[in-house]
């Protein structure tokens, strides 16, 4: 008998899982227990909903939107403009060729409107844009077909397609590597520059895919202090602390080790103490996933290599760093 994850920090900000439906066929009743909001795992990207130019396929997002809905959780919808899971077609034409910029912005702006219009009584805000800022180099923008044919502004493009499809929708700039300083520069490059040519842009989201070692505290306290100095709201996108270090290709584990449940409470007790001192800016918790019985992880960045990055063990129970958690709160 023990309280509720989102109870615990309503007062702070909502806590959220990705979900797809196969999670939700198993564990629905644990993951609306414990979570106030959801966001499509896979199911809203570009490929899953427009396979085709004149064909849709919503179902598995609609039965996503539709057990938020009976069960009362909020919707970050994720994600409108993505170099992965977008389907060929929208860069080519009837040969193949590369598509112009005219077209492919024509039809960014009938899937955007589509899409966030369909979703706009359930989904309060969306990831428009998804990880288009390069990770080294000294470019900006990491090299893809968006910026190819359209040119760097599909990026303020999106936002306005969006905010005229949903006016009241909150609209979020969403990456990852978010917390080392590199990396971190440009992405604040990247949102001071949308509002400066005004773009709507309300946040940033910090993915958060994170080990028991990087980033630093430090690092995403910074992070997290540099653009809230652009006055934008954050959020904290999808979240998991992996035991393994990201050069660490092990596959020969069970479990994890004693040492890395211990070091993974320390974290989650850290990072939840810094999230609730920046209750004011950080606005929702979002985890990628649920509980240890199934995350990306498991195929990432090893295929089929076990991860537990969660608060709760692959029987949907609280792990001890759960309850250091909760008594944070
Ligand atoms: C991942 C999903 O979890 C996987 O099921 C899928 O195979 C690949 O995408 N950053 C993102 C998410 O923004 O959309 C990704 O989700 C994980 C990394």
């Amino acid at each position: 008998n023990f309280p509720k994850l989102h109870d615990l920090f309503r007062d702070c900000f909502d806590i959220g899982a990705a979900v797809n439906p196969r999670t939700l066929d198993r564990a629905g009743d644990f993951i609306a227990r414990h979570y106030n909001s959801v966001t499509a795992e896979n199911e809203m990207k570009f490929e899953r909903l427009h396979p085709k130019e004149d064909e849709y396929t919503f179902g598995d997002a609609d039965s996503i939107v539709a057990f938020a809905r009976t069960r009362g959780m909020k919707v970050r919808g994720h994600t409108l403009v993505w170099h992965n899971q977008t389907t060929d077609w929208l860069f080519q034409d009837k040969m193949g060729r590369p598509t112009d910029r005219e077209t492919l912005l024509s039809r960014l702006k009938s899937h955007i409107d589509t899409v966030v219009k369909r979703y706009r009584d359930d989904v309060y805000c969306w990831d428009v844009v998804n990880e288009a800022v390069s990770d080294d180099g000294p470019k900006l923008l990491r090299p893809s077909k968006w910026l190819d044919i359209a040119g760097e502004d599909f990026i303020a493009k999106a936002f306005e397609f969006a905010h005229e499809a949903d006016p009241s929708a909150l609209l979020f700039y969403n990456d990852y590597n978010e917390s080392y300083p590199d990396k971190r520069e440009k992405i604040y490059k990247l949102a001071e520059d949308l509002l400066a040519r005004g773009a709507p842009i309300h946040g940033i989201g910090l993915q958060a895919h994170w080990n028991l070692t990087r980033p630093s505290l430090d690092e995403i306290r910074q992070a997290i202090e540099r653009y809230a100095s652009l006055g934008l709201k954050l959020q904290i996108t999808e979240m998991d602390v992996s035991v393994f270090d990201w050069d660490d290709r092990r596959t020969d584990l069970a479990a994890p080790t004693e040492e890395m449940v211990a070091r993974q409470e320390e974290r989650y007790v850290q990072m939840f103490r810094l999230f609730k001192e920046y209750r004011d800016i950080i606005t929702g918790i979002t985890f990628w996933g649920a509980a240890d019985d199934y995350t990306w992880l498991d195929d990432f960045p090893v295929r089929g290599r076990k991860n537990w990055p969660f608060l709760f063990d692959a029987g949907h129970r609280p792990k001890p760093a759960f309850r250091k958690v909760a008594a944070l709160a």
